[in-house]
């Protein structure tokens, strides 16, 4: 028999180390705490780009020049509102439904929906990807809406993409420094290399599949509480923790314990995760503006306590611990920080995807066989 057997091939556990592709798209320096896209730093994206620009650079490989850039912002604005049949479903889902379920389920129906289902030509899938990134705060928004007894509300075309997300969960047009915040949130989560989430929209797409069932097996990747879903722990510890006061006791205890502090370790980043640093600031911003920085103060309290601690062994905040408190102060509800997360992400999987594609061979590793061999088939009658 010709199986491949324990001790013949090299076996990496959950893939670590394995080289699964060649991109031009990121690339994480997590001794140093740098992230680039295409080529340019986080921090500059970050201070000088918006959410529109970046996920245009993300998907075509270069910064927009002006006319680029004002029709890019118009496509996403033109297709940001649901088809009639899609709003027909949603209002159907039970409104106890998790919103990863949700959307997950919204861009599978993208695919039945879709006016050039079967073109396949680049231009198609970029089209198909910009439709994904602009209808997912669209589905996110409605669902919230539906489940607390509201009326959906549309896009509006004079906002950009920050703006309208807020806009179409609360009904108002939020200040100019939430929606600024948000727009970087949403540009230092965009796009982070060949995260678990990435890969398996790949591996969906390497069949020659189409873009919204690439995107709807990535969504159902980053909805597992190993991959999206640290934020909202986050919130859960300092709702825990309940004071400034109880902190340095509380941490204290945890790694005493050896319990894991969320939002803290990588396994790419051993220096401060450069997402986390940026966050930060505005995080600030944020909740000085809104008159409350009990969170905030714990927050730094917290890595202060942690940096002392364990910072040796390469433990500092990831963007998650920020984002969280981002979020929360941006009255967004605990259980659609993912969703925010997979609709900044969206670009990032479809940049990956196209890229792939273009180049494409279908992935399929091996396994290696640990079962027998040669058993003897036995009637049924004779079993025991
Ligand atoms: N708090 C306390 N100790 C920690 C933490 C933490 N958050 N993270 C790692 N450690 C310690 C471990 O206990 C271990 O210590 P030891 O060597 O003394 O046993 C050591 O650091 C290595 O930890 P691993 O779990 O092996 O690190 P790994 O690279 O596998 O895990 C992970 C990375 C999953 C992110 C981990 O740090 C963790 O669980 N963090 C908390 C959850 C979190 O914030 N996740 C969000 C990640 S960012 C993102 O997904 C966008």
């Amino acid at each position: 028999m010709g199986c491949l057997t324990a001790g013949e091939q090299k076996y990496s556990r959950g893939l670590e180390g394995v080289i699964a592709a060649i991109s031009s798209i990121s690339c994480i320096d997590g001794e140093e705490g740098h992230l680039i896209y295409r080529g340019y730093p986080i921090e500059v994206l970050a201070k000088y780009s918006t959410y529109e620009e970046t996920a245009f650079l993300l998907l075509k490989g270069h910064l927009p020049n002006k006319k680029e850039y004002e029709e890019f912002k118009q496509q996403l604005k033109e297709n940001a509102k649901l088809h009639p049949g899609m709003i027909d479903v949603i209002t159907k889902f039970m409104m106890d439904a998790h919103p990863m379920d949700v959307i997950r389920s919204m861009v599978s129906l993208m695919g039945v929906f879709c006016p050039d289902k079967k073109e396949h030509t680049l231009e198609a899938k970029y089209q198909k990807a910009i439709r994904v990134t602009a209808k997912l705060p669209t589905m996110i928004a409605a669902f919230h809406r539906l489940r607390e007894g509201k009326e959906i509300i549309d896009p509006d075309p004079n906002l950009n993409y920050a703006e309208n997300f807020l806009y179409m969960m609360t009904g108002e047009k939020p200040d100019e420094l939430s929606a600024k915040v948000l727009d970087i949130a949403l540009i230092l989560h965009a796009e982070h290399g060949m995260n678990a989430s990435t890969f398996s929209g790949m591996v969906t797409a390497s069949s020659l599949s189409d873009i919204y069932s690439a995107i709807t097996s990535a969504i159902g990747t980053l909805k597992g509480p190993l991959h999206g879903g640290a934020n909202e722990r986050v919130m859960h510890m300092l709702d825990e923790i309940g004071s400034l006061e109880n902190v340095k006791s509380y941490i204290e205890n945890a790694l005493a314990e050896k319990k894991k502090i969320m939002g803290f370790g990588h396994r790419v980043y051993k220096a401060y995760d450069p997402r986390a640093k940026i966050l930060k600031d505005w995080a600030y911003k944020l909740c000085e503006m809104k008159g409350d920085l009990m969170h905030f103060k714990m927050g730094e309290e917290i890595e202060k306590i942690m940096i002392e601690k364990v910072g040796k062994k390469g433990i500092y905040p990831n963007v998650d611990f920020y984002s969280g408190l981002v979020y929360t102060h941006l009255g967004i509800p605990r259980d659609i920080f993912t969703p925010v997360f997979a609709m900044a992400r969206s670009i990032g999987w479809s940049a990956h995807i196209v890229e792939y594609m273009e180049a494409n061979r279908i992935y399929r590793p091996r396994a290696i066989y640990n079962g027998p061999i040669d058993l003897e088939y036995k009637p049924i009658e004779e079993r025991e």
